[in-house]
């Protein structure tokens, strides 16, 4: 598959001695919806800056749609569209008059069907003739949204688009980004909200403290590095001391259940069965038993917390 964004060995060290960004290795392939994941100051918004321009980096490179980034800006700004995660625009034009002097900026002629379009779908129409001074919050964003695509870009870049935006418009507006990626628009997106990202994202990425701790498909994520527990429960409380009997499975008990953790094979498949076999052995006959996969909260939250430092 060929990359929409190749980045390799990118660093930067702000000004203050603040190391944001420690030698990341990226590949997004063209057509994917990828999530950009990582706790707060991990470094998601220098490597998004670096990508559009507002940010130098203090070494490495970036192929964009097989050309150099650095130094063919004027065709990559052309089919790329960034939104910031910090809002900033002149507040003294209406969105309308914004897009269509993006679009200028973009250096194509500003298509008005199409901003129609998009002031109708990312539900701005009713305020586009409006100084964009008098938008709410969640209405600036939609805006910075609509700004990216003015110029129909290859590649969309958003660092958290959808913060401090209510519940169904978010909805919507990750509809409309599906949408997007089905045409064949490339997506890279930072979010905070990890159910959301698992459902929509077939690539993910996950930097912690500058560095990238994986990078890979969704499926491919959950399989091998999310792991798996047989849950046995029963009528009373799990005794203490059946602990030590199953160590082989890291066991843990939460008042009546038992929670086994699941190896993988080389195969893919797991041990299932001797875990099974194993606890009805101390324990007797469950009165349920389940099978917990992690999900991406889960797996994030144990990379995460594995490499701090
Ligand atoms: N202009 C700057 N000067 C100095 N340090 C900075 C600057 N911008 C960011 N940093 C620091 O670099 C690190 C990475 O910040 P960055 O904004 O890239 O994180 P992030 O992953 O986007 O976090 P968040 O989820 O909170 O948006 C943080 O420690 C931050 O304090
Ligand atoms: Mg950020």
């Amino acid at each position: 598959m060929t990359a929409a964004l190749t980045v390799q060995g990118l660093t930067k060290t702000y000004k203050n001695g603040k190391k944001a960004l420690s030698g990341v290795d990226l590949s997004v392939p063209e057509g994917s919806f990828f999530a950009l994941l990582g706790p707060n100051g991990a470094g998601k918004s220098t490597l998004i800056n670096i990508l559009a321009d507002t940010v130098k980096p203090s070494s490495g490179q970036v192929s964009f749609l097989g050309h150099d980034l650095f130094s063919e800006r004027r065709w990559c700004k052309q089919r790329l569209g960034v939104v910031p995660q910090e809002i900033a625009f002149d507040p003294f034009f209406a969105p309308r008059d914004i897009l269509k002097i993006m679009s200028g900026m973009f250096g194509v002629k500003p298509d008005i069907a199409w901003i129609d379009e998009l002031l109708n779908r990312l539900e701005l129409s009713e305020h586009a003739d409006k100084n964009a001074r008098q938008l709410s919050g969640g209405m600036r964003r939609r805006l910075l949204v609509a700004q990216a695509l003015v110029h129909k870009p290859k590649v969309v870049i958003l660092d958290e688009p959808t913060a401090g935006v209510d519940v169904e418009l978010r909805k919507r507006l990750w509809g409309f980004m599906r949408e997007l990626n089905a045409n064949g628009t490339t997506i890279l997106l930072t979010t905070h909200y990890l159910e959301e990202a698992e459902e929509l994202c077939d690539h993910v990425a996950i930097i912690n403290q500058g560095k990238l701790l994986t990078s890979q498909s969704m499926k491919g994520l959950l399989n091998t590095v999310g792991s798996s527990a047989l849950v046995l429960e029963y009528a009373e409380d799990v005794a203490n001391e059946s602990l030590s009997k199953l160590t082989a499975f890291s066991p843990r008990i939460d008042a009546n259940k038992i929670f086994l953790c699941l190896k993988k094979d080389a195969s893919g498949q797991n041990n299932f069965n001797a875990a099974y076999q194993a606890a009805i052995q101390v324990l007797g006959e469950a009165q349920s038993v389940s099978v917990q996969n992690e999900d991406l909260e889960d797996v994030f939250l144990r990379l995460t917390n594995e490499h701090q430092s």
